[in-house]
């Protein structure tokens, strides 16, 4: 008979049974579940309302049943309707009535959002360990490839020359602003809903200070139906993990379009690197590939709560069951991506020169060849208009504007000088980039040491 059995003559039939159970996802909240459990029992005996002998049977009975859990040896009945049926039918079984006084002011409403709570707080930590790995990496890539030049696109056309670590330090702030959004969803399940019982609070005298404080939350939610209901907190999780992918998606299609033969920007290691069945000669970003494309699932983990939440009256509701598998699912998905990305990026080749020579074509000088004549007193829109018509000249000629004789440019303006050949030196182009946060290479340099500093907290 389940817990609940009292006021039933008939039962549900077995699949009846399975389609209202929650026990296979609960399995990840067991130990926070025990956690919540230790707690509650531990506050109910210092208030008075369960003996210290029960207090003590429950708690050694419960890290008994975490211990076999953590080990695999727990036997999880299927007959279990959750996570919570299991382990308080589990302890009773063994301990007797001390067991059955656990859940006294307490109901599974209550206890699944503290179980929820403590959950999203573990995988949100676990999560800013892996973007702080991430990070890491991006810096590290980004300082060994400090004055390796490459070119700058907007609509994937070539703009001007910029330097990869600035490319790679733009990533490493994405990801910061990740940081801060999953710090926000820690925050945000940083509350303590025990206590709340099925509803409307309970008649015994509980501390529900005393649960926030063993449980380690900073707080305790001010009003019961609230705590029970809501699900906001795991909304912000996934928030944080689609805009996380989101990121990861963008460096994703970086890494597939360098690595192709048209770019050659970089080499992916044999580790990070598929064949193909039927074309040998074949080498593919699978894991870039991969990544890019799990960016879906995620945001469907997004809208999936968004959708279950909609609408529903206060105060519990069984829909809420459907609350657990979309984050798990978002924070599994973002670490493992994130970790894939920190090796794959720890170990591709970086093609410097293809870079650097990639980064003269194209015409990306053709800013600083107007800047030039701006500098030397021409209005800029009227710079802009001479060089364009430069370009114009050497497309039709098939070259270069370092192709052209100083004669040819001076007919074009008579501010051009010997000095001009300087300005379409890409390396030069992006070294004199010299604002806060632009890619020259001592502003790049200061930029570093401004992204290791968030890498110390
Ligand atoms: N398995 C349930 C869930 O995950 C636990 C709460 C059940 N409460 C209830 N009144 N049926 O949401």
């Amino acid at each position: 008979m389940a817990l609940w059995g009292g006021r039933f003559e008939g039962g549900v039939d077995a699949f009846t049974q399975e389609f209202g159970a929650s026990l296979e996802v609960d399995k990840h909240m067991a130990q926070q579940d025990i956690r919540g459990s230790i707690a509650h029992a531990t506050m109910l005996a210092e208030q008075g309302v369960i003996g210290a002998q029960d207090r003590e049977a429950i708690v050694a009975g419960l890290s008994q049943i975490s211990q076999e859990i953590e080990a695999g040896e727990f036997v999880w009945d299927i007959n279990d309707e959750d996570v919570h049926m299991a382990i308080e039918r589990t302890l009773t079984e063994r301990i007797g009535t001390a067991g059955a006084r656990l859940h006294t002011g307490r109901s599974r409403n209550d206890q699944v959002a503290t179980d929820i709570r403590l959950l999203a707080k573990d995988l949100c930590a676990e999560l800013l360990e892996g973007n702080h790995e991430l990070r890491r990496v991006l810096a590290d890539v980004a300082e060994q490839n400090l004055d390796v030049v490459m070119p700058g696109y907007t609509h994937l056309q070539h703009a001007q020359p910029v330097l990869f670590s600035h490319h790679m330090l733009a990533y490493f702030w994405m990801f910061t602003r990740d940081a801060r959004r999953l710090k926000a969803a820690f925050d945000a399940s940083d509350a303590n809903p025990l206590g709340a019982a099925a509803l409307a609070g309970t008649t015994y005298p509980l501390n529900r200070d005393r649960t926030t404080e063993l449980l380690g939350f900073s707080r305790t939610i001010p009003n019961s139906l609230d705590a029970v209901s809501d699900r906001d907190y795991l909304l912000d999780l996934e928030y944080a993990c689609a805009v996380s992918m989101m990121h990861l998606s963008r460096l994703c299609e970086e890494i597939v379009l360098w690595s192709s033969s048209e770019f050659g920007f970089i080499t992916l290691s044999d580790s990070y690197s598929t064949g193909s069945s039927i074309m040998p000669q074949k080498k593919n970003p699978d894991f870039a590939e991969l990544t890019r494309g799990k960016t879906g699932r995620v945001y469907g983990d997004l809208m999936a709560l968004l959708t279950t939440c909609k609408s529903l009256p206060l105060a519990y509701n069984k829909d809420l069951q459907e609350c657990k598998e979309g984050p798990l699912d978002a924070a599994r998905t973002l670490g493992d991506c994130m970790a894939i990305m920190a090796g794959m990026l720890e170990t591709m080749k970086v093609n410097a020169n293809v870079m650097l020579s990639q980064a003269g074509t194209g015409f990306s000088a053709a800013t600083d060849v107007a800047d030039y004549l701006a500098k030397h007193g021409m209005p800029f829109r009227e710079a802009h208009a001479v060089v364009g018509h430069l370009v114009l000249e050497c497309e039709k000629r098939g070259c270069g504007l370092e192709d052209l004789t100083l004669a040819e440019l001076r007919k074009a303006s008579e501010l051009f000088g010997e000095d001009i050949m300087g300005s379409l030196d890409p390396a030069g182009i992006a070294r004199a980039r010299t604002t806060y946060g632009g890619t020259g290479n001592d502003a790049v340099a200061a930029q570093l040491a401004e992204a290791r500093v968030t890498l110390r907290v």
